[in-house]
């Protein structure tokens, strides 16, 4: 695979195989950048750069981030979507998602700092833990447990959102830094885990599993569609206002479970009672 080198235009995607990166690449393809994805194909899928893998401006390279980057790489913007983010996969390898978020981030920087590019990293509403305040501004701090099962995950990114700013104030790099609420849409893996993936799952299996609900099914959540999201992350990048802090990215409208459950059975044509 040939890497572009000293071009303009070019556009590095980790984690662009996955289910947001692999719209990211076609957004950014139909914009006319040149696109490098980089991907360790963990959560991703070759599938979802099928339409991707005939065009000529894009290339993918199968790679870990927590690993040095190929040396020759110069880009313009970066884009860092590489971690996986439901919790039985971010879970599988807790030591390996934590040092994918920290380490893995400053290798991303680093190339940002020597390449002199804006660099977007997709941090996620996680960071705020199970929260004491709602709904969350950006001011809020959150309320985290350092040493529970999602810390690899919730910390990962909060590490890695200080890196980003340490490097902001230390080396002047200019960067992005979107908190992701729940987004869903096509490519979301069926074994992803969480509610959106798992009721159509169960609504479109043959014969219609019951619904699982957990709780009451009152208690609310935002859902971004994915090509919305993509459209914010695309917005936030390319403000040549240098912004201070990161920036809340999802649907400011909350549905109830039982709502949703309602929505999928009724689009899904589905049988299934609700439990
Ligand atoms: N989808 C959501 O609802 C949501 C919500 C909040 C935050 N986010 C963030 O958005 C980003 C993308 O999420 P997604 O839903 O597309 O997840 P995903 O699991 O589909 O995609 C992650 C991609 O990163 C790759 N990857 C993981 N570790 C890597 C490593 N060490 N080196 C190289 N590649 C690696 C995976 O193979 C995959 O292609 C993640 O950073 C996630 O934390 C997503």
């Amino acid at each position: 695979m040939t890497i572009p080198a000293n071009s303009s235009g070019t556009a590095l995607v980790a984690g662009g195989a996955g289910f947001l990166g692999s719209y990211l690449c076609e957004r950014l393809i139909a914009e006319g950048w040149r696109v490098i994805c980089v991907d360790n194909l963990h959560t991703g899928t070759l599938e979802n750069l099928d339409d991707l893998s005939r065009e000529s401006r894009f290339s993918l390279i199968e790679a870990d981030i927590t690993k040095p980057l190929p040396d020759r790489l110069h880009v313009d913007r970066i884009y860092n979507l590489a971690c996986p983010v439901s919790p039985p996969h971010y879970q599988a390898d807790p030591v390996h998602t934590l040092l994918t978020n920290v380490p893995g981030m400053r290798n991303l920087l680093e190339l940002a700092r020597t390449s002199e590019a804006r660099i977007l990293q997709t941090s996620t509403s996680e960071v705020y833990g199970d929260p004491a305040q709602h709904p969350q501004t950006e001011a809020y701090w959150g309320n985290v447990n350092p040493t529970g099962v999602r810390a690899c995950y919730d910390e990962g990114k909060r590490a890695a959102e200080t890196l980003c700013f340490d490097y902001k104030r230390r080396h002047g790099v200019s960067v992005r830094v979107a908190r992701v609420f729940n987004t869903y849409g096509p490519r979301m893996r069926p074994d992803d885990g969480r509610i959106v993936s798992n009721l159509v799952v169960q609504a479109m299996a043959i014969c219609g599993k019951p619904l699982t609900i957990y709780g009451s099914g009152e208690q609310t959540r935002s859902f971004c569609y994915v090509t919305d999201l993509i459209e914010g992350l695309s917005r936030l990048i390319a403000l040549d206002q240098e912004i201070d802090m990161p920036v809340n990215l999802g649907n400011p409208e909350e549905f109830s479970i039982n709502e949703l459950a309602a929505l999928v059975s009724a689009m899904t044509g589905s049988t299934s009672e609700v439990n």
